[in-house]
Formats: C-alpha cells, sequence, structure tokens
C-alpha cells in the first residue's frame, strides 16, 4: 500500500550515517552526539551491499543487527538504503554483462560506482534477491521508518550502452511501435537510408560520426532510459512493499534526468531531494548569476512531483571527490541558509551529508559536519541551532507554497531538448530568464508537468500558466490549455510552440499547429536571431514573426530585422481567459512585463518588500500566512515589514524597517 506523502508531520533533522567505516566503539558516542545536536535519524546501508552479501547467495547481517539494536535501544529512527548502486566485485566479476558500458562498448568496471545497468536480467535477478533478503530481515525492525530505493538513480550518468541495453531498448521500441515501418515512420528513416529492417539493427546510440543520430532514435532513448529506471526502482518497492512495517516509507534520493512523477507514482511514498548548493561555488566554473541560490530552481522541482518532500543529503561541507570537484567550505550562516532553502521550499525533514567527512576513498573531500579530527565545530553548532530553528516554526510544516504562477512543463518536451540543439537553447535560455525574474521580481511559481494523468483543475490552481516552448504539443495537452483559458486563465507561450508531434518530426501545419484556436495567430516565419544584437536582451535567440487572425489583438511589434513592424506580441480571449504569444525566446525583462500585464507580479509588495538578494518565499496553512527570507549575499540586508508580523524564530513582534545579517534568514508569521 503506498503511503500519503505528507510523511512527516513535524519537522525532523537526520544525518547520513556509515557504520561500516568506524570502529564500533564509536557508535554509541556518535549516536549520542547526534541526539544532542537534535539529530532524530540516520540514513544507513546503501552502498554496503559487499558487507551484506560477501559471495553469491551468502548474507551477513551481523554488522547492520547491531548498529541498528543500538539504534533502537537509544530511540535513533533508521531510514534503510538498499545497496543496488555499488554491485561488489564478486558479482561483476562473475556477471560482467551487469556493468554499464561507454557508446563505444566499453565496459565501465568496478572501483567507482553506479557501474551497473537497469537491464541485466543476471542484475535483476541479484538485485532482487539482495533487497527481498533486506526486506525479510529488516522489514519488522523497530528502528526503521523508512526505506532508500538505490541511490541516486541515473546520477553520475544516464546514459546506458550495455548489450543488456541494446537488448531491451529493442523490447521497449517494438512494444511501442509493433512494427518497423511505424518505427521507421515516426523516426524518418527514409532520411540518409536509415531504414531499419530487422529489429537487431537497432542499438542505443552508439558513435555516429558527428555525433549526429536521428533525433527520433535520441529522443525514445530517454524514454527508454527512464522507463528502465523506473521498471528497476518499481521492481525494489514490490518487494520491500511485501515486508515493510505499516506507515514505514519508501523513497528515493534525487532528482535527476527521468520521468520523476512516474517514478514517484510507481515506486515511492515520498521523493527525497540531496541538495548541493556548493556546486556553484565550485571553482573555475562559469558562474550563474543566482549561485547557490539557483538551487531553489531544483527544490521547486521536488516540490512538482512530492509537495512535502524530504531532503536525504543536505551539504554540511565542501564539496570534492579526489579526482574531481573543488568546492569551499559554507561559510558561517551558509549551513543554515541552505538547510532553510529547503525548508522554505517544501521540505519537512532534513538530512544533512554526513554525520563525519571520510578519512579515506574517494570522497575524502566531501566533508560532513565533523570533520576528521572528530572534535565539535561550528558546522555542529549550526546543524543544533537550525534544529532550534526548526522546532520555532514547527507550524509551517506541511503548510502549502503560495505560487503566483505555474512554469509549465512536459517530459516530451524535456527529452526532446537532449536530442534537438535547437530545442535545447530555446527552452535553456528562456528557463534561465523566467527563473531570473521570478526570483529577483519575488514572484514565487510551482512547476507544472503536463502529463496523462493531468485534470483540468491541477491548471485552475494558477491564475497565470507559462509554457514557454512547447514544441512538441498532443491534442489532449492541447485541449486541457483550451479548458484552462476557456474557465479564466491566462496562458503564456512562446516561440517554437506546436510545430512537432510526439515523434519530434514537424507535420504540415502551419505553426503554432495545435495551438493556434488559442493563440489566434500564424507564424509566418522564423528565424535565429544572433545578428539582431539590439533586439536580443528583450526578445533573444529565436523568432517567429506572427500574423493576427481575426480577433487577435497585436500587443508590440518588432523593431529591427526584415520583419521590423510585424506582431512579435499578441493577446487572444477564449472564453473567460486569454493567451499571450510571444514570438521570442524569453528575456527576464519581458517575463518581469508579462507577469506584471497578467496582475501576478511581486504578490507580497502590500506586506513586505525586500531587495532583489533576498528570496521571499510565502506559505500558508488554516488561513495562517508565514514568509520566509533567505539573504543569499555576504552582506546585509534591508527589508521592510508593512505590518506587525511575529518573527518565529526570534519571537518578537517586528514591524517597518529591518535588517537581515549576511547569510540570514527570518520567518514571519503574518498577524
Ligand atoms: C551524492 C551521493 C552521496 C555522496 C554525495 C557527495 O551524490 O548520494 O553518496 O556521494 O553526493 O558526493
Amino acid at each position: 500500500m503506498k503511503q500519503a506523502s505528507n510523511i512527516w508531520k513535524h519537522y525532523a533533522v537526520g544525518v547520513c550515517y556509515y557504520p561500516e567505516q568506524w570502529p564500533e566503539t564509536l557508535w554509541a558516542q556518535d549516536l549520542a552526539r547526534m541526539q544532542k545536536a537534535g539529530i532524530g535519524t540516520v540514513r544507513v546501508g546503501e552502498f554496503a551491499w559487499v558487507l551484506l552479501e560477501p559471495k553469491e547467495g551468502e548474507y551477513h547481517f551481523d554488522l547492520f543487527d547491531r548498529f541498528l539494536d543500538l539504534c533502537a535501544k537509544v530511540g535513533m529512527q533508521v531510514i534503510f538504503g538498499t545497496p543496488t548502486a555499488t554491485p561488489p566485485a564478486w558479482l561483476t566479476e562473475a556477471y560482467p554483462e551487469v556493468l554499464n558500458a561507454r557508446p563505444d562498448g566499453i565496459l565501465l568496471r568496478h572501483g567507482a560506482r553506479r557501474h551497473y545497468n537497469y537491464n541485466a536480467p543476471a542484475y535483476q535477478r541479484l538485485c532482487a534477491a539482495i533487497v527481498e533478503q533486506l526486506g525479510r530481515h529488516y522489514g519488522q525492525h523497530p528502528a526503521i521508518v523508512g526505506w532508500q530505493i538505490d541511490n541516486e538513480l541515473n546520477c553520475e550518468t544516464d546514459e546506458f550502452y550495455s548489450a543488456a541495453d541494446d537488448a531491451a531498448f529493442r523490447r521497449f521500441l517494438q512494444a511501442q511501435y509493433g512494427s518497423l515501418q511505424a518505427l521507421n515512420d515516426a523516426w524518418g528513416t527514409v532520411v540518409w537510408s536509415q531504414c531499419y529492417t530487422d529489429w537487431s539493427q537497432i542499438y542505443t546510440p552508439r558513435p555516429v560520426l558527428n555525433g549526429g543520430h536521428n533525433p527520433g532514435l535520441l529522443l525514445d532513448y530517454r524514454r527508454f532510459v527512464s522507463d528502465s529506471c523506473i521498471r528497476f526502482a518499481g521492481m525494489q518497492a514490490d518487494i520491500l512493499r511485501r515486508y515493510v512495517k505499516p506507515g514505514d516509507f519508501l523513497t528515493t534520493n534525487g532528482l535527476f534526468f527521468l520521468d520523476n512523477h512516474r517514478l514517484m507514482d510507481r515506486a515511492l511514498d515520498v521523493y527525497t531531494y540531496d541538495s548541493y548548493p556548493d556546486f556553484a561555488l565550485e571553482l573555475d566554473k562559469a558562474r550563474d548569476e543566482l549561485l547557490d541560490r539557483k538551487w531553489s530552481k531544483n527544490l521547486t522541482e521536488t516540490r512538482s512531483v512530492c509537495p512535502h518532500f524530504g531532503i536525504m543529503e543536505q551539504q554540511s561541507g565542501a564539496g570534492g571527490w579526489v579526482n574531481r570537484m573543488e568546492m569551499p567550505s559554507p561559510r558561517p550562516g551558509q549551513l543554515r541558509l541552505w538547510a532553510m532553502q529547503s525548508v522554505a521550499h517544501g521540505a519537512d525533514f532534513v538530512s544533512f551529508f554526513r554525520w563525519r567527512t571520510a578519512p579515506f576513498g574517494t570522497e575524502l573531500y566531501w566533508h560532513g559536519i565533523l570533520d576528521y579530527d572528530n572534535r565539535d565545530n561550528r558546522k555542529l553548532r549550526e546543524v543544533e541551532a537550525f534544529g532550534r530553528d526548526l522546532a520555532a516554526m514547527d507550524e509551517v510544516c506541511g503548510a502549502d507554497f503560495v505560487a503566483s504562477f505555474a512554469l509549465v512543463k512536459d517530459y516530451d518536451n524535456e527529452f526532446d531538448c537532449r536530442a534537438d540543439r535547437w530545442h535545447d537553447r530555446i527552452a535553456r535560455h528562456s528557463e534561465r530568464e523566467i527563473i531570473l525574474a521570478a526570483q529577483l521580481s519575488h514572484t514565487p511559481y510551482d512547476v507544472l508537468y503536463l502529463r496523462d494523468e493531468t485534470d483540468p483543475e491541477a491548471l485552475a490552481k494558477y491564475p497565470v500558466l507559462l509554457y514557454p516552448h512547447p514544441m512538441i504539443m498532443t491534442e489532449r495537452r492541447a485541449a486541457l490549455l483550451e479548458a484552462y483559458v476557456a474557465q479564466g486563465g491566462i496562458l503564456i507561450v512562446g516561440c517554437r510552440a506546436g510545430f512537432k508531434d510526439i515523434h519530434g518530426r514537424a507535420p504540415m501545419l502551419v505553426q503554432p499547429g495545435l495551438l493556434r484556436k488559442l493563440t489566434g495567430t500564424e507564424v509566418e516565419e522564423f528565424t535565429y536571431v544572433n545578428q539582431l544584437e539590439g533586439e536580443q536582451r528583450y526578445l533573444p535567440v529565436f523568432h517567429d514573426v506572427l500574423t493576427p487572425l481575426a480577433g487577435t489583438q497585436v500587443l508590440a511589434r518588432f523593431e529591427q530585422g526584415y520583419y521590423a513592424g510585424k506582431p512579435c506580441l499578441t493577446q487572444r480571449q477564449t472564453g473567460k481567459g486569454m493567451t499571450l504569444h510571444l514570438g521570442s525566446a524569453f528575456s527576464r525583462e519581458m517575463v518581469t512585463r508579462l507577469l506584471a500585464y497578467a496582475g501576478v507580479l511581486e504578490p507580497f509588495d502590500g506586506d513586505l518588500s525586500a531587495p532583489e538578494e533576498v528570496e521571499l518565499v510565502c506559505r500558508e496553512t488554516n488561513g495562517a500566512r508565514y514568509y520566509i527570507a533567505l539573504n543569499y549575499p555576504d552582506r546585509p540586508a534591508s527589508l521592510t515589514l508593512r505590518r506587525p508580523m511575529q518573527n518565529l524564530l526570534t519571537g518578537q513582534t517586528e514591524e517597518g524597517d529591518l535588517t537581515l545579517p549576511p547569510f540570514g534568514v527570518a520567518v514571519w508569521k503574518a498577524e
């Protein structure tokens, strides 16, 4: 039975712990120190396969028995990870077909992690066996409260090229298309004599000249990888569900490139995200403007999959492997700021990675709360303070995130970006600008994925939907959007909308294809615009020159180029709502103006104001409204509360001008 996703009724703090990496004599002391710091849950086990099964079919539970019994004794809760991200050497030696491969077929060998593929029957059998043993042995253990399936599915690589993947890809395609003729049609293999005359001729995308693969194959490959991953997780979930105690949850830690919503529906009770904002501060890395604040984007995606989620790994120290990635230590205050960023966006459980830095191995530099010397330090004090903050703001736990608009996506278009560079450039540019505009103007948003299961109510929650570039459009999605607009919604779409079908082909339709009725426009012609420097700022990357149909209002026109004077922004009324069609990718200036035009910009301005560099989040529950302010830069920020509010972290009632310290956080309850 699946649990409801609202797993944590109160905020909870956890930590990732590896009992197998430390002398047993340290365990009791470690658990006592954790509890003193407010940590009530540990995640264990996810890389311990060789200890649990040192030889095929020979299971050893004694080490984890002792650890879990100790946890039960002292009242520490445990999340147990299935260890399938790290197949042992005996396994990969005996069954090399379980290894993942590079596109050129070279196998990725034992020695790192995630070196397996989802599709080898031997791997599925061996994973099922270890998961079954774990479920049977620990399913009823009193210390356990939840299970993590594998570790970071599709992290490190989401590309699989083993022989088992080739075989599974063929089966996937056979099930989808039924005949080679249908597949050849869908992929347009008539181009360049690519037609397949036997299923055995089809492979996962192997090396080809200039990487110029058939885009239909690449699009289906992404669907296939996602499907393989979900089936693999689903197989584990089905086994665990036979053994877990009522109330114990199944989760996995993400978020990576796959249909996470289907993964959630198929296998999980709750989603957990691994948050490492330090990736934004990596040395030698091109800086993104939002830096660590950009992690709010990932948290927003997680909230879309599971509105009340957990953090399985929250950064607590500097990041780095011995062979790659160099990151600074979180500065005093930053650890708490990043943990609060997670909480602001909907995390009700925050588990830090990791209790103490590993004294050996590839992650020698992926620092935990404690350093090698094991002394109390400022990071531990910050974790402790964060726990006190959570206790003080517990009434916010489970409150709904208040969004002004939804950024609409779907997996067909997301996957197509990996196959189509034009699509990717336009989509990525717009997404970055939309997020910047929303963040800097304090206009919070949700991400809404349109799926087969999506019903009209999911859309109707939002006064405005921004669906930037739905290049692939389906009848079903077009109908959902039409119903949304007809009942009063405002839909905003950008260039290239509706010119592709579900296979990524461009059918013979006047653009924006299935959206034409809604936009009331026709695309007369289109072009990349790198050469039009002046206009790039407001109307960047790509232009669709629009022709309004009768009844469509023109709001703006291009000022430059051979189509100067032609419409670039239109408005069309349908029922009680309207559609705005922008013939371009989105700039932050344009997004800001469109959100203002739609009446949803800066929704909290009547209650409080903050400078651009401060993120503002609003949460609501039972009629109460809470504001969370997060100050990312290393300098104080001035805010103004326009009415008295109670600061839950200090207990003070505040009003008027106030200062948030560098990396500071405040949580107010609006009276
Ligand atoms: C995650 C992973 C952890 C640890 C951490 C730091 O990707 O789940 O096991 O490796 O990052 O690299």
